[in-house]
């Protein structure tokens, strides 16, 4: 653990953060204003739940985190780099970045140990990749991480034969045999009944038990509460609460899913 921690501090902010933002701002035309000044911090080994209504804005910040949406302002630092200074800061920092989505995260023909060692290629020479030879070295790592995330007896199961929470679950394998420093999760578990939902999100604490940090957009609050260390709501593109998730009450949380866009402020 000690190894995992100081590979993890290499590579953080100077303010040791894994990854922020600061007056993100993403419009639409004609007049959608998706993220409007979202500045929003995420530290090593936290797990933060995103929440908020249909069209509040995760999935355009999650794009934004990972460079597949440029912002009109503000800025997102990644493992220490500012990811729109330059194509090399970018691709550098989506080196320190896992996603998972709802679905369609593994390759299907290729068994869970090959898509976990998938999350070596960016330190494997292709070579290795073309053959699929590697080293006993990585196949160790990645069987570990299938282990810590309870799949090391589907080890050779082909991932179209795994169901969507065992396949989820790969997907967290492989962040973790990526050695990523934070896993994105845009609602990861929005297909799934609540047994798998438990298993995927419980795997998602094992990564930041390793001192992985962990940003899932969720839509059930009492799994927010149950599994996040804190929770950031989201809504018109607004940050509205951003609290430990056991001091957010009930109250706020209705807050936050108030319809026709009325802010009760009292
Ligand atoms: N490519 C796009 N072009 C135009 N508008 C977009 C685009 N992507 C998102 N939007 C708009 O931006 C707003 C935020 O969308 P976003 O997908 O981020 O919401 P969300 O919180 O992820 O919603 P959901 O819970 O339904 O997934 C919405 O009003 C949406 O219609
Ligand atoms: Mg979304």
């Amino acid at each position: 653990m000690a190894a995992t921690e100081a590979r993890i501090a290499q590579g953080l902010n100077g303010n040791g953060l894994v990854a922020y933002t600061e007056g993100l701002t993403k419009r639409y035309a004609p007049a959608v204003t998706a993220l409007a000044e979202v500045s929003f911090a995420v530290r090593p080994g936290e797990f933060v739940a995103v929440l908020g209504p249909s069209g509040a804005g995760k999935t355009t910040l999650f794009r934004c985190l990972t460079g597949l949406t440029r912002p009109d302002r503000g800025t997102v630092n990644v493992a220490g780099r500012d990811i729109w200074q330059s194509p090399r800061e970018l691709r550098l920092a989506r080196r320190e970045l896992a996603l998972i989505f709802q679905q369609f995260n593994l390759i299907r023909r290729l068994s869970a140990l090959e898509n976990v060692l998938v999350g070596r290629l960016a330190q494997v020479p292709a070579w290795r990749v073309i053959l699929r030879r590697f080293t006993r070295a990585d196949r160790q790592l990645a069987l570990g991480c299938l282990d810590t995330v309870g799949l090391l007896d589907r080890a050779g199961t082909r991932a179209d034969e795994l169901s969507g929470g065992q396949q989820q679950r790969v997907a967290i394998a492989r962040a973790l045999a990526q050695h990523a420093k934070v896993i994105l999760a845009d609602e990861p578990v929005a297909s799934l009944d609540p047994e798998s939902s438990a298993t995927v999100l419980e795997s998602l604490r094992s990564a930041v038990t390793a001192g992985v940090a962990v940003v899932a957009s969720l839509h059930q609050v009492h799994l927010a509460r149950a599994y996040a260390d804190r929770i950031v709501a989201l809504r018109d593109g607004r940050i509205v609460e951003d609290a430990p998730a056991s001091q957010l009450d009930t109250r706020t949380i209705e807050q936050i899913y108030e319809r026709n866009g009325e802010r009760n402020e009292s």
